[in-house]
């Protein structure tokens, strides 16, 4: 947390129905697919809608670090000139790569670093030091990278050496879009084909992107993909847009579903299917969203979605839709809570190893506001209610999408709801306040 920054929210209840079109910012994982890929391509690649949050700045700052001239083209952060190394053109750092909050960064950086002959040290802020990071380093060491770090190199700080990479065919036990691409990423690095295989599919940017930089690759059904490298990354000759965040739509989406009276629209918004569990899980509830104007920026599908107050219900999860709302689940227990009937999700063991374990910290706040949740080693039962109780003081464990839906739970409390921890909502919303108050939502930074 940076100094005199805001770490404590006080939000709610809402004191007017929501509405307003939403200028949804730019999605921080298609921005940081495009920041790596710029980095590491001969010449100079533009991103526009590029999202400046604190963990795309962290995976900035890194590449600044290994020699990478990033140039700002505006004020608000969002267009940006990268002035890309190559492949082999990256310097070795001269002082430890900080990920701060970010799994994103720490993972597909340490396929990159993986790659490189040279020596690095990646580490990240105390909630990122617990991560698992086994994942990677694994396949990655079966690849010929030499990586060192607590538990046997599951933990954070891990030191890198890298260089002379094979190929490898992985098959991994979860489905993680951060340890696919840190493999294709290391995998560009390498002799011969690597693969990769996944139990479910999971979000697919990586793979739409490396074409438009001409690296091919070989899809070989829903959950597998090889890739054979061609020894270089080359700059698009068009700036690459950056849709904008489906999993920041979610928290205005459902503050619009629960509120009455509430009518708002969001456009531009991604609607790549391995990122629109959140969607079809509201839809199964019953939310009132309309989706128009499909169409497409760069290889990334979108569409103008509205959302209009109305009841919602219970459900039990499809357990394919797990991975395509992995992100939305904080904001989606508060949809629940608010339902009518119950919600049940199993099978989404992977919350407990977010930025915070989001089972626990999403039973814990709900439960503190009166809701009747019942927590589960590998999910959540919510028996939903009608409105929550305010008047509570909460903990949001340093954890962005904690801190801003519970922030969107307290529109519909008795009253304020206090949540502490809550600066992290700058790593991937920073700002979510202004636009949140902007559409009506009532909150507040203590002072
Ligand atoms: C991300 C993948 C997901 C997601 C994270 C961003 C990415 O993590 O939860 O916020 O950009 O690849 P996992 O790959 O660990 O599921």
């Amino acid at each position: 947390m940076s100094e005199g920054a805001h770490d404590t929210l006080i939000a709610g209840p809402a004191k007017r129905s929501l509405s307003g079109e939403v200028i949804v910012p730019g999605d921080k994982s298609i921005s940081h697919r495009a920041m790596i890929l710029a980095s590491l391509a001969g010449g100079i690649s533009e991103i526009h809608g590029f999202l400046p949050g604190e963990d795309n700045l962290a995976t900035l700052h890194m590449f600044e670090q290994m020699g990478i001239r990033m140039e700002w083209l505006n004020e608000a952060k969002t267009d940006l000139r990268i002035h890309g190394a190559e492949l082999y053109g990256l310097k070795q750092p001269q002082s430890v790569l900080d990920a701060g909050n970010s799994g994103t960064c720490a993972r597909l950086m340490t396929g990159v670093l993986a790659g490189q002959p040279f020596t690095s040290t990646v580490t990240g802020d105390a909630s990122l030091r617990t991560r698992p990071m086994r994942r990677v380093t694994e396949p990655l060491r079966r690849m010929g990278a030499h990586i060192e770090g607590h538990d046997g190199g599951n933990l954070l700080p891990l030191s890198i050496d890298g260089g002379s990479l094979k190929g490898i065919h992985h098959v991994s036990k979860v489905a993680s879009a951060q340890v696919k691409s840190c493999i294709l990423l290391a995998g560009l690095y390498a002799e011969g084909e690597t693969r990769v295989r996944e139990p479910k599919p999971s979000r697919d940017h990586t793979e739409r992107m490396l074409p438009l930089f001409g690296q091919p690759l070989n899809i070989l059904d829903d959950v597998s993909i090889s890739l054979n490298p061609m020894g270089e990354l080359t700059a698009p000759n068009h700036p690459i847009h950056i849709p904008a965040d489906p999993s920041s739509a979610a928290f205005f989406a459902v503050a619009a579903g629960i509120v009455d009276g509430s009518e708002i629209s969001m456009n531009g918004i991604g609607i790549n299917p391995r990122r629109d569990g959140w969607r079809r899980i509201l839809g199964d509830m019953g939310a009132a969203i309309s989706v128009e104007n499909e169409s497409a920026v760069g290889e990334e599908p979108v569409a103008d979605i509205s959302v209009c107050h109305g009841a919602m219900n219970g459900i039990r999860v499809n357990p394919n839709d797990i991975a395509d709302a992995i992100d939305e689940f904080p904001i989606l227990f508060v949809a629940a809570a608010l339902s009518d009937g119950e919600f049940i999700l199993e099978e989404a063991e992977e919350l407990r190893v977010k930025e915070s374990d989001r089972i626990a910290a999403m039973a814990t706040a709900l439960s503190a506001c009166g809701a009747a949740v019942q927590e589960q080693a590998c999910g959540l039962r919510i028996q939903g209610c009608g409105q929550l109780t305010g008047g509570v003081t909460i903990d949001a464990r340093g954890d962005h999408r904690i801190a801003m839906a519970m922030a969107v739970a307290a529109q519909r409390a008795t009253d304020e709801i206090t949540i502490q921890h809550a600066a992290a909502i700058a790593t991937s919303f920073p700002d979510f306040v202004p636009l949140a108050q902007a559409m009506g939502m009532n909150m507040r930074w203590a002072a």
